[in-house]
């Protein structure tokens, strides 16, 4: 049954990278919903979780491993899901953390974070966005963070990859918004996930975060559900290059 709604995705496909826990399975589970066909893409079995969850729900899914701190793979992404697959929207959200100290920090460390969280979306970008650039027609949504806007602590890699997303995000969107394809950023604030576990592990930090988030309460995967559809979807074809933040109110305090 086709819904009449601009945020509607039948006949759609996605590709979310990082599907098979927090935040990717939260924004895999809502496209899926709006009627999106969906390509769960991560390094562990998790995908198949997911994947079975979406099917036995009514949904389409089907997932594929792959590590995509290795480059060669995610530009080999397309070939492996398909060549005649054709995909509508990426939703670049797989994503690493490293915590320490800036003087501490090990370079093999830097470099897994930022080939993850910059490299892994740049590469997939061009893999898939050109198919897009082709057909007139795509949507790409990167998961930032709101370390795309602040300096954060002790995690200056995650905090460098995630403002070059941003700007990253930019520079694609000004170069194919010409060419029907949108590319904007999802800043999700303080979410309840395993990147987030320490966090909510020491008190005080748990503490200091709660006491500035306005909702007063910690973000679920679900919150980013609504507006990875928007940007997905034809309700946003006159938005591109802007970063959409999901924060209980973090940033406007
Ligand atoms: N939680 C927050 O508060 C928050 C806030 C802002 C932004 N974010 C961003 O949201 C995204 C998702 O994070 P999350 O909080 O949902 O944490 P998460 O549950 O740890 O999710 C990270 C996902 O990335 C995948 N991944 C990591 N390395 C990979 C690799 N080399 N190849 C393929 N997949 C890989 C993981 O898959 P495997 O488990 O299979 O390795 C996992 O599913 C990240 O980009 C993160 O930076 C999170």
């Amino acid at each position: 049954m086709s819904r009449a709604t601009p945020f509607s995705l039948d006949d759609r496909t996605a590709l979310v990278t990082g599907a098979g826990s927090g935040i990717g399975r939260g924004i895999a589970h809502g496209l899926a919903a709006a009627g999106a066909e969906v390509i769960l893409v991560g390094r562990s079995e998790a995908v198949h979780r997911t994947a079975e969850e979406i099917t036995s729900s009514g949904g389409a899914a089907r997932a594929v491993q792959a590590d995509l701190s290795d480059l060669r793979a995610a530009d080999e992404l397309p070939r492996t899901i398909g060549e005649d697959t054709e995909v509508d929207i990426l939703v670049n959200c797989a994503g690493t953390i490293y915590r320490s100290p800036f003087l501490e920090h090990e370079d093999e460390r830097w470099r897994d974070v930022l080939d993850i969280n910059l490299e892994a979306p740049r590469v997939l970008s061009r893999a898939f966005g050109a198919q897009m650039v082709d057909r007139g027609r795509g949507k790409i949504v990167n998961i930032a963070s709101l370390l795309s806007f602040q300096g954060g602590v002790n995690v200056a890699a995650y905090t460098t990859s995630k403002h070059a997303l941003v700007g990253l995000t930019k520079a694609l969107a000004n170069e194919w918004a010409s060419r029907g394809v949108q590319v904007n950023a999802i800043a999700p604030g303080y979410i309840d996930t395993d990147n987030t576990a320490p966090l909510r592990a020491d008190a005080q930090r748990d503490a200091e975060i709660l006491s500035r988030i306005p909702t007063g309460r910690w973000g679920t995967a679900d919150d980013l559900a609504g507006a990875a559809v928007y940007l997905s979807s034809a309700a946003s074809d006159y938005v591109t290059g802007h970063t959409l933040v999901v924060d209980g109110g973090w940033m406007s305090r």
